[in-house]
């Protein structure tokens, strides 16, 4: 699917396979969260472009590779985006981070903004939004929607399962913005659920109902 990138590392598939298991703990899924959120963060960050600046080792100097740019900003969607977000941070702790509080309506499915907080300069770093769930896609859309009113403009989304649904509508409305996921499920149920799915995110991350 163009412009959708799956991440199909063993390590991923393993540990996701024991996330999606109802019964795998609270505990658990947030150790697994954080830990795979690390290997699609190398994936995510892969192409990244790197300059060169002269340091001394203690042998001669040489001219080392380094990012290039401004520090890139993770945007978290809340709260499950959180998850992904300590394990990004642990990979590039320097990166700025954003936050956008969006939670879907349980009857509409529309995504309902709470709270935005964002660096200023969006517009002059990477974006990579993180959201472990992309279901219809509405959070997604809102939450881009969003990051570009405020300036951004070179975005990344990258979250851990998506629907063939929500993949088809956020490309379609987002075409510019490539996304990484772990995997691509069967389908939505009637409840907007993916499916096979691991449940609701938030959910079994926090321990809530
Ligand atoms: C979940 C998930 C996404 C959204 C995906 O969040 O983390 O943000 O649903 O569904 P969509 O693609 O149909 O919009 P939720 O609204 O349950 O909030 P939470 O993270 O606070 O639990
Ligand atoms: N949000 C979740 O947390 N899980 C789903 O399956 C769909 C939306």
């Amino acid at each position: 699917m163009k412009g959708v990138t799956v991440v199909d590392h063993p390590l991923v598939q393993h540990k996701l396979t024991i996330m999606r298991d109802k019964e795998t703990s609270t505990a658990g899924f947030r150790r697994l969260l954080r830990e795979i959120s690390l290997l699609l963060g190398y994936e995510v960050t892969r192409d990244l472009e790197l300059t060169t600046k002269k340091i001394e080792t203690p042998l001669t100097t040489m001219d080392a590779p380094t990012l290039e740019g401004k520090k890139l900003v993770f945007a978290s969607v809340l709260r499950a985006g959180n998850g992904l977000l300590e394990g990004l941070l642990d990979l590039v702790p320097a990166a700025r981070v954003a936050h956008v509080g969006l939670y879907r309506d349980h009857d509409t499915l529309e995504a309902v903004e709470y709270f935005f907080k964002a660096p200023s300069d969006l517009g002059d770093r990477l974006v990579i939004v993180v959201d472990p769930m992309l279901a219809t896609a509405n959070s997604a859309i809102a939450a881009v929607d969003k990051l570009k009113g405020r300036g951004a403009t070179n975005l990344r989304y990258l979250c851990l399962l998506a629907a063939p649904e929500g993949i088809e509508r956020f490309t379609k409305a987002h075409p510019d913005v490539p996304v990484f996921t772990a995997s691509i499920d069967e389908r939505l149920n009637e409840k907007g659920y993916i499916v096979p799915g691991l449940g609701d995110a938030g959910d079994r991350m926090y321990g809530t109902k």
